[in-house]
């Protein structure tokens, strides 16, 4: 079995931050999205794994993997434009071969092991599976129809206006390699993609083995600013561990599950866990409070700052309360020194301000 990992595409929802950085590399919990992924797959038993790249973004998801904690295999393959996901599935196939393939978009998050998936697939000999999730709107994504007795899937429907089911395609899927021929037939959808929804579909009717999993814990598509907030105060909820291994003086108060790198210091300060503090960041007079990320080389200072994510080297300075944010790289927010009561802002293409 080997892994497909589909980090190309363009992110453009989530503009400003992606005009510097592939959407798969925004950090959750202090730590890029695709390293979630690539955990998973280690833990099912892969390790022969093929990451499809795009032009603009290959280089840097390539110099991300480079550590390769996880010790898998890698083949890079570049998909020059970002035509579909069925379409990846095609560029990636001298590296396919015939085996059997686990699916994973590089910017979904699950909180299941897709360890249990990976093994009735090979048991059952089936030809795909499917992770599906019940959504209260299920217009952004593909939407399925399963036999809920025998957890066939019947028919899949890709973003349609007036869903079937309450059913979203979750962004892990597993092939055997009877998706190749179905997907060299097929043609591309109304957005001018070749989308692996109608692939799977087309499987189904030609009598494919296809059934769902339906997810009980949470999914994060993390296609939009709010949707980082929400997968950051999920993963710090569940994976974060107090370990306090900063320099913390004796004004500060550090309550519950807080990690805090050795390299930070704290100095006169609450900080309220669950939350995530990487290398060198200076935290003074300052409130931290649940669900906030801060990456390496922070300073946050006279601030308050809750359920809100810190991309590296930014400064956060005498803000009274930074709330439900998502601040890029090398941000600074502060409070200016004029006695009118003005805003003064510099901000990027794209950006997003929200006032009170
Ligand atoms: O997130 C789940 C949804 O993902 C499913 O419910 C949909 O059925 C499926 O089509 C897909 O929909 P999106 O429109 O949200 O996919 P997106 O364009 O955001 O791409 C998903 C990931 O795949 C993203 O990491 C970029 C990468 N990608 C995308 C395309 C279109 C590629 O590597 N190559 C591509 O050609």
């Amino acid at each position: 079995m080997k892994a497909l990992v589909l980090s190309g595409g363009k992110g453009t929802r989530l503009r400003p931050l992606t005009h510097t950085l592939p959407k798969q590399l925004l950090p959750v919990a202090a730590k890029p999205i695709l390293y979630f992924v690539m955990e998973q797959i280690k833990e099912a038993g892969i390790s022969e794994v093929g990451v499809i790249i795009a032009p603009e973004t290959g280089e840097m998801i390539k110099e991300s993997l480079q550590e390769n904690p996880w010790q898998h295999r890698f083949t890079f393959i570049m998909q020059d434009k970002p035509m579909g996901l069925a379409h990846a599935v095609k560029t990636a196939q001298d590296f396919l071969q015939d085996d059997s393939f686990l699916m994973y978009l590089g910017d979904n998050l699950i909180g299941e092991s897709v360890k249990s998936f990976v093994d009735v697939f090979v048991k059952e000999n089936l030809d795909s599976i499917i992770l599906l999730k019940k959504v209260a709107d299920p217009r952004a994504f593909g939407v399925a129809v399963v036999d809920e007795e025998s957890g066939r899937v019947l028919r899949l429907i890709e973003k349609p206006k007036k869903p079937p089911s309450d059913l979203a395609l979750v962004g892990v899927y597993l092939f055997n390699s009877s998706i190749h021929s179905i997907i060299a037939d097929l043609k591309p959808s109304a957005r001018g993609e070749l989308e692996i929804t109608d692939a799977i579909q087309n499987l189904v009717a030609a009598q494919g083995k296809v059934k769902a999993h339906i997810l009980e814990k949470w999914w994060l598509d993390t296609g939009k600013k709010d949707d980082i907030i929400e997968a950051n105060r999920m993963v710090l909820d569940e994976f974060t561990q107090r370990d306090i291994r900063a320099s913390v003086d004796n004004n500060s108060n550090i309550a519950g599950r807080v990690f805090i790198d050795s390299s930070s210091v704290v100095e006169n300060s609450i900080i309220r866990g669950p939350s995530k503090i990487g290398k060198n960041v200076v935290v003074k007079n300052a409130y931290i409070g649940p669900y906030t990320s801060i990456s390496d080389g922070c300073l946050i200072e006279n601030s308050a700052v809750e359920c809100s994510v810190i991309l590296e080297d930014s400064k956060i300075i005498s803000v009274e309360h930074l709330d439900e944010s998502l601040i890029g790289k090398q941000s600074i927010v502060t409070k200016h020194k004029g006695i009118k009561k003005s805003l003064k802002l510099m901000v990027g293409d794209d950006a997003l301000v929200e006032l009170p």
